[in-house]
């Protein structure tokens, strides 16, 4: 029976070389066989997942020698912390690893929706050459709001600052006095949601998902943003309402959107077909955190994570 359990995705040196002394289970696609997951778990005191995996009820169960779950990546909306700390179970989010990932997704796509020329190659294969409607902004002077303002944000401020955007943040949970909003590069100011959504060129979403920030970005909200603006989502889907979304890129009254992460995940033909034909709307599959380098980095610190409580257990 294996001691550690892998059933995503990871970096296969980290699996292979990090922990050469345990008997580990590797298949990237053990995810989608859940009886075969709970059979598999059954002995092991290590999981190490990606955000697939429900770490709950019947997996749990079955996991009655379960010590550690290492998570490649940093939400734990699929793991039952709660149950996971009653049975002394440690979880342990490889937190940091991939912010400059998602940092780098937050710029590149807000530079691309507000500039609006790079989705015109089909159009210039077929012979047209419309540099009328492709006029697009700027980013230099643009106004970034990031709504939460923790490590990503912050990274992403960074290289917003350096592009000379604006840099404010919504984030009641950060007080005024954190040395966070004075940064080498200059201030972050601090803003309620209203002042936030009323003034961002470019509004990025940096929180987790809980009942607050469920349907954070809904129909009235929307409403209340400034014209034209820009929404991008590299969090947690459930936070944007998107069917609201939809609404407002087909009406003008939004800008553009990115969406790396969806009510759904993955999502199946029937719900995306509500996105199609909306205009200026880049949509990826949760990839946002996802590159060569983080998910080296993310696998080697979860490595070491596991490593440590497995040491310590
Ligand atoms: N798309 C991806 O591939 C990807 C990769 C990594 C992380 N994420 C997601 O990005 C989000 C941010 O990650 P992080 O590492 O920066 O987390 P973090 O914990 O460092 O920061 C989250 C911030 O949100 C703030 N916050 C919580 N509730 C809030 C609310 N109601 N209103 C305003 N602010 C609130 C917290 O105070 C905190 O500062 C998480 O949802 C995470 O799951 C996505």
């Amino acid at each position: 029976m294996p001691d550690i359990v892998i059933p995503e995705f990871m970096d296969e040196s980290a699996v292979h070389e990090g922990l050469a002394q345990f008997d580990v289970l590797y298949e990237p696609d053990l995810v989608d066989r859940p009886d075969d997951l709970a059979a598999a778990v059954r002995g092991a005191r290590g999981l190490i997942v990606r955000n697939r995996t429900q770490v709950r009820g019947p997996l749990l169960e079955a996991a009655q020698a379960l010590k550690v779950v290492g998570r490649l990546g940093v939400g734990l909306d699929n793991i039952d912390v709660e149950a996971c700390e009653a049975r002394g179970i440690a979880v342990a989010p490889a937190s940091g690893a991939n912010d400059l990932s998602v940092a780098e997704y937050v710029i590149t796509t807000a530079m691309m929706l507000l500039r609006g020329a790079y989705f015109s190659t089909a159009d210039v294969i077929a012979g047209s050459w419309p540099r009328g409607r492709l006029m697009g902004h700027e980013i230099a002077g643009k106004r970034l709001g990031l709504v939460g303002y923790g490590s990503i944000a912050r990274e992403t401020a960074k290289r917003a600052a350096a592009l000379d955007m604006a840099v404010t943040a919504f984030d009641p949970y950060v007080q005024a006095d954190h040395p966070a909003w004075n940064q080498p590069f200059g201030r972050v100011v601090r803003l309620d949601f209203e002042e936030l959504i009323a003034t961002s060129d470019v509004m990025s979403l940096h929180v987790p998902l809980t009942p607050d920030t469920r349907n954070l970005i809904r129909r009235d909200v929307i409403e209340r943003m400034k014209p034209g603006a820009v929404v991008i989502n590299g969090a947690r889907g459930g936070v944007v309402d998107e069917p609201a979304l939809v609404e407002a890129l087909h009406a003008g009254r939004l800008g553009g959107a990115a969406l790396d992460v969806f009510d759904e995940e993955p999502m199946s033909a029937e719900r995306a077909a509500v996105f199609a034909g909306c205009p200026n709307l880049i949509l990826t599959p949760h990839i946002a955190g996802v590159t060569v380098e983080a998910n080296r980095r993310v696998s080697w610190l979860t490595v070491q994570n596991v490593r440590r409580h497995l040491a310590g257990a």
